[in-house]
């Protein structure tokens, strides 16, 4: 099992990564059009955090860095329906967070959580209540209304990886 970070570089490797991981997204997030999944995993201003199991994609999470803001807007996450509830969920944010943390700095997460969603993203840390100054986020994230905007602060030394 490989936990893995990429974008649309152009890497063959990493493009058909990114078009399973489109995939599961599709599947799992039936209420975001496709094109609209398409569109973010695509765009190179997202990154993509991938469960890599046997060269097969099983899961991640993309994610937009806003890097003069030191934070990270989560767009979609999903686990492919027959591995779900093993614990990649867990292992996949800490991974993220790490990445987010080390690479680019990022001292906080913001994502609107599906309803059904919001136990996972208690059980990784996140909160309802928003504690980062509005001004670091506001004008940056789109508001969106089929979802509970949480938050999550990236600790700044615990390791979350071994
Ligand atoms: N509600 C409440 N708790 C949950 C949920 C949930 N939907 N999913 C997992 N958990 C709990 C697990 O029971 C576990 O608890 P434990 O540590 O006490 O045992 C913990 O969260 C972590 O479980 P994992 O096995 O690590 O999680 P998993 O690998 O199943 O991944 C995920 C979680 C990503 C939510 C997965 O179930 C999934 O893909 N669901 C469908 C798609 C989805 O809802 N994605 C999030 C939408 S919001 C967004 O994308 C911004």
């Amino acid at each position: 099992l490989r936990f893995v970070c990429a974008s649309n570089d152009g890497i063959d490797e990493h493009m058909v990564w990114l078009i399973g991981l489109k995939n599961i997204f599709a599947r799992q997030l039936p209420n975001m059009p496709r094109e609209y999944i398409v569109r973010l995993v695509m765009d190179r201003n997202h990154k993509s955090v991938m469960v890599v199991r046997r060269n097969l994609v099983v899961g991640g999470i993309t994610y937009r860095p806003y890097l003069s803001q030191k934070f990270g807007e989560i767009a979609f996450c999903a686990i492919t329906a027959d591995e779900q509830v093993k614990g990649y969920g867990t292992r996949l944010m800490n991974h993220l967070k790490q990445h987010a943390r080390d690479v680019d700095g990022l001292t906080h997460f913001l994502t609107y959580a599906d309803n059904n969603a919001v136990g996972y993203f208690v059980k990784q840390g996140f909160t309802k209540e928003i504690y980062l100054e509005r001004d670091r986020w506001h004008g940056y994230i789109k508001d969106y209304d089929g979802g509970i905007l949480m938050e999550c602060r990236i600790d700044p030394k615990l390791p979350f990886t071994d």
